[in-house]
């Protein structure tokens, strides 16, 4: 099968298509002939070298929507699902993912749509019900133009939501209804927030997070950690937090999974139900350089998808 093999981080140069072997199918597992392979953005640096990509050579790649080709359960075989895996393997036109992490695809979805949707809306969706937002609080969410961060801002729609996206980005999150939108790339954009931030969805990171901290309301504010799109997770510690009484709450790996996994479904379903994520592009698996480079240039409006 054709696949796109990482062999060492570095630009998109480094993904190349190549002939390899069909993957095998280990109990508990779900083969999927592939339709449609998104691109989100840590993928972006677990090529670059920003983040760890395991052991290369390896078949890159987390998500994707297909057809089930070969399953435990011969019920789901020929079934569409959207599955992810930790593993990797998806740029391909086969790949394995563990049937936990495999969902149906509601009829009125497309592969496209589906793969764009999935990881993002289940991941705002399992946040936002971890905040347990109360009506009328205040609610920073930082990269708003993303697709977690767009999810997020939907599902946190009754609450004043403050958004953060790219300059000269404003409009692209205007359909979002935010109350104050600033601008990320200005380095002093913390500096212009207003008093009485009750939660905090902290996908940028690095040390200047501290400056959100004298912004949140004492006693109950809640930060809520799920990404490092700087490169460096916030630099907050326990000192910072106590003297406020703040509470900081990191979002990744395996103790996030169930969590994630449970709000899958019922994503889905508001995804099927006409909450979209934005298409940017979808390129042929051989132009996956340029779907990177695309992503990575953050000019987007939107997702990146890869048709194999
Ligand atoms: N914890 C988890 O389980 C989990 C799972 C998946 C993803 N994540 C993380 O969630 C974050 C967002 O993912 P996504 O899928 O929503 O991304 P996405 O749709 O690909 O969008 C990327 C976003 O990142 C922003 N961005 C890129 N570089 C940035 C920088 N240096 N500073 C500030 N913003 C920057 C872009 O903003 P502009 O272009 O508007 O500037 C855009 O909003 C990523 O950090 C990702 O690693 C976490």
């Amino acid at each position: 099968m054709r696949a796109v093999l990482m062999r060492e981080q570095g630009g998109p140069e480094v993904l190349k298509v190549e002939e390899v072997p069909v993957p095998e199918r280990k109990t508990g597992e779900v083969l999927i002939r592939t339709e449609a392979i998104g691109v989100p953005y840590y993928e972006i640096q677990q090529r670059s070298g920003a983040l760890p990509a395991g052991e290369l050579p390896a078949v890159f790649g987390h998500e994707a929507a297909g057809t089930v080709a070969e399953a435990d359960d011969a019920a789901l075989v020929g079934r569409r699902v959207v599955a992810m895996s930790m593993a990797g393997g998806a740029y391909a036109e086969l790949f394995v993912a563990p049937r936990e992490d495999t969902f149906p695809i509601p009829d009125d979805l497309d592969a496209v749509n589906a793969v764009a949707a999935a990881v993002p809306a289940s991941i705002a969706l399992a946040l936002v019900r971890t905040a347990k937002l109360a009506k009328g609080e205040t609610v920073l969410i930082e990269a708003g133009g993303g697709a977690i961060g767009g999810y997020l801002a939907r599902f946190a729609a009754d609450q004043r939501i403050i958004v953060t996206t790219g300059a000269g980005k404003a409009a692209s999150v205007e359909h979002l209804n935010p109350d104050l939108v600033l601008d990320h790339d200005d380095p002093g954009w913390r500096a212009k927030l207003p008093d009485g931030i009750d939660v905090v969805f902290a996908a940028i990171g690095g040390p200047e997070t501290t400056e959100l901290l004298d912004r949140m309301t004492p006693g109950r504010g809640r930060i809520l950690v799920y990404g490092l799109l700087s490169g460096a997770l916030p630099s907050i510690t326990a000192a910072d937090l106590l003297p406020r009484g703040l509470t900081m709450t990191g979002f990744g790996g395996m103790g996030f999974i169930a969590d994630v996994r449970a709000a899958r479904p019922p994503a889905l379903d508001r995804v099927a139900g006409g909450l979209r994520t934005a298409i940017d592009r979808t390129y042929p698996l051989d132009e996956v350089a340029k779907a990177h480079q695309r992503v990575e240039s953050r000019e987007v409006s939107g997702k990146v998808v890869l048709l194999p």
